[in-house]
């Protein structure tokens, strides 16, 4: 029996939008901070992102009530889902309050932070007090030589391992992300994935991205989904399960015998933008409507230009209404200057 059209419209709440691709805004990622105590070589390789970089200065970032009141303005326009990134999070003063803040806000259904795990252990438990719903660490290998290396900083696998421990214990489900990259880390997935289901996290494979302008990317780096499922399939019995929510980048399986899963980020060979609803806002304030845009959108400059909640509310639809993102299907065919994944939030 189909619905009449007027009846059809109530059910779309008056305030949701979309954009030129008919995709819905769902998920803020907010970068708190674009500085990080990592120095991951495929996104802020050290010979750049030395001594002298210049990061942000402090007054250029977005303070906890600015950050509040976007976020309030978000949720009506459709936002359920939070993340806080950076950079790495944990580094921003104060964090658990900015935490304890959003998730105080009516219409927040999921807060996560994704972070690098190795302050994790000193955060968790005010980040779940203050009302985290989850974590997700990004771990590329435990291989302490592989790791020291992949990190640019020699930081120790162990000290990402007990914040996970941590974020366990004080009840966060955590989730790991694995970045794959080719004659790097791949001798890694098995025993990452050994290791996660032993753990009792859920674990992402992630494919090698040509974000930002700094980290050399080439095809050929890449460790596509299909060869990491091939590997897997070596050692581990795997039951495809359904995507959990309309836009889930990742493509996931259960572990038999485990409440685990095993999933897979293929943005270099399975582009997800259709489905693609994220909207990302720097740490300086500007909105970005695609991981891979050129440039964002000086919300901050509005904001403290004193403008009211309606003027905002009509900065961002104008935004998303406008968007037609969607660079990795595109990937190849066109050519632009990227904005650094630390900066813009991952
Ligand atoms: P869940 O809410 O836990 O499902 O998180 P998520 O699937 O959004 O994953 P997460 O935030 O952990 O993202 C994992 C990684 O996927 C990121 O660090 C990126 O590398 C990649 N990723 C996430 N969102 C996008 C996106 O919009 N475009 C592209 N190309 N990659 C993305
Ligand atoms: N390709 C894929 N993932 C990346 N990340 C950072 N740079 C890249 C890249 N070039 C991931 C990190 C972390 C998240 C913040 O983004 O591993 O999980
Ligand atoms: Fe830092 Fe994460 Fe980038 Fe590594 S990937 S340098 S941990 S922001
Ligand atoms: Fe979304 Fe851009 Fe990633 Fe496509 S490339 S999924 S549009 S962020």
């Amino acid at each position: 029996m189909g619905l009449v059209a007027g009846t059809q419209r109530a059910l779309v709440k008056p305030m949701e939008m979309t954009d030129k691709l008919g995709r819905g805004l769902r998920d803020l990622r907010i970068s708190v901070t674009d500085r990080c105590n990592f120095r991951c070589r495929y996104c802020m390789p050290a010979e750049i992102f030395g001594p002298g970089y210049a990061f942000l200065p402090k007054d250029h970032l977005l303070s906890f009530e600015e950050l509040v009141r976007l976020v309030q303005l978000f949720v009506p326009l459709g936002v359920g889902k939070i993340r806080l990134t950076g950079g790495e999070p944990l580094l921003r003063r104060g964090i658990a309050d900015l935490v304890a803040m959003i998730s105080a806000i009516d219409g927040v259904q999921d807060l996560a932070m994704t972070t690098n795990g190795v302050l994790l252990a000193h955060h968790a438990e005010e980040l779940a007090l203050a009302g985290m719903n989850r974590v997700t660490v990004s771990l590329d290998a435990l291989d302490p030589e592989i790791f020291g290396k992949m990190n640019g900083t020699g930081a120790k696998v162990e000290r990402v391992i007990s914040g996970i421990m941590a974020a366990k214990n004080f009840g966060l489900p955590v989730k790991v992300n694995a970045v794959i990259q080719r004659g790097v880390n791949e001798s890694q997935i098995l025993p990452l994935a050994c290791w996660a289901r032993e753990t009792g996290v859920d674990l992402r494979f992630i494919e090698y991205m040509d974000v930002g302008e700094t980290n050399g990317w080439n095809m050929a780096e890449v460790v596509t989904g299909g060869e990491i499922l091939e590997i897997l399939s070596t050692e581990f019995q795997l039951t495809p399960r359904d995507q959990a929510y309309r836009g889930e980048v990742a493509v996931n399986w259960r572990h038999e015998g485990s409440e685990n899963e095993i999933g897979l980020i293929r943005s270099v060979s399975a582009p997800f933008c259709a489905d693609c609803q994220r909207i990302r806002l720097s740490a300086d304030g500007k909105l970005f409507t695609c991981l891979f845009a050129e440039h964002g959108h000086d919300i901050r400059e509005i904001l403290r230009s004193g403008a009211d909640d309606t003027g905002l509310t009509q900065s961002i639809r104008t935004i998303w209404t406008s968007r037609e993102d969607r660079y990795s299907e595109l990937r190849g065919k066109v050519e632009m200057k990227k904005a650094e994944m630390s900066y813009l939030g991952g």
